[in-house]
């Protein structure tokens, strides 16, 4: 008879109708908050990038309605680098791609409740937004945050950073572009290293990102509290390097490993 002539049973009182669930401001992590925080429901917007083109590269000054230094994030996963340089770069558009699409369904709903209308998240191989997807000379950053390392010797050839890749990263860079990269998987690291070198004027970084010590990316919080070794380094496109010059290394790379 719960409810009915007990005068010792209280119903639970329901919110009121009109009472705005109040959600917290700020989200945690593995502890580490995730950069931003959550407005109020009249300033989200929409971040994902759902259609895409069928040929022809992304209409990116149409997509953010304005003209403004592109940033790519690629295998973005959960999306906490792109929301934290979104937040904190509101001068810079930034498109992050994942191939997974529940890894972007989490982070479009965060980039939404930021109200970060310079960012758009898309699912979508990285390799297919470089090629194909992004104009030449279209952007200022490329960032690649621990990509999948494929430890078993048959999956190899599945990795994300051949030489093919890093010469569509320069196609699709400015001059004087920049491309970001890191691991932890120390074998994965010293292929990374040798060959991003040979299209980049490449430094390796001794020491955590000054904007983030606690870690750029979900994987490099998970790390570090591990205390593994992070391998990151950052490369710029050398005067000398054009599109034409880094597609012909790459294609004397390859032929080499055959
Ligand atoms: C180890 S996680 C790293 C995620 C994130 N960058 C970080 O550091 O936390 C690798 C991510 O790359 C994504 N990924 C793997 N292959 C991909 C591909 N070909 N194109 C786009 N994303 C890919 C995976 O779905 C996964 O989210």
């Amino acid at each position: 008879m719960p409810g009915g002539k007990n005068r010792y049973f209280r119903r639970p009182e329901k919110p009121a109708k009109s009472q705005p669930v109040a959600l917290p401001r700020i989200e945690r992590e593995m502890g580490v908050p995730i950069p931003g925080e959550i407005l109020p429901q009249d300033q989200w917007v929409q971040t994902a990038l759902k259609k895409l083109p069928e040929s022809g590269h992304l209409p990116i000054h149409d997509i953010f309605g304005r003209k403004a230094p592109l940033v790519v994030d690629l295998g973005c996963g959960n999306g906490r680098f792109a929301l934290g340089s979104a937040w904190s770069r509101k001068q810079m558009d930034h498109l992050a791609a994942d191939i997974l699409p529940v890894v972007i369904r989490y982070a479009t709903r965060r980039g939404n409740q930021r109200g970060l209308s310079n960012l758009r998240f898309l699912v979508c191989d990285a390799s297919k937004l470089v090629s194909d997807l992004l104009p030449p000379g279209s952007t200022a950053e490329i960032h690649c945050y621990h990509p999948q390392p494929y430890d078993d010797p048959r999956m190899r050839g599945q990795r994300l950073i051949t030489p093919t890749f890093l010469a569509q990263c320069v196609r699709a860079l400015e001059p004087g572009g920049q491309f970001f990269v890191q691991t932890d998987h120390a074998g994965y690291w010293s292929v990374i290293r040798e060959m991003v070198a040979r299209f980049f004027d490449f430094n390796e970084r001794i020491g955590r990102w000054n904007d983030s010590p606690k870690g750029r990316t979900r994987r490099e919080i998970h790390s570090l509290k591990k205390r593994m070794p992070i391998y990151r380094g950052q490369g710029i496109v050398s005067a000398q390097m054009t599109a034409e010059k880094a597609a012909d290394l790459a294609k004397v790379i390859e032929a080499s490993e055959i």
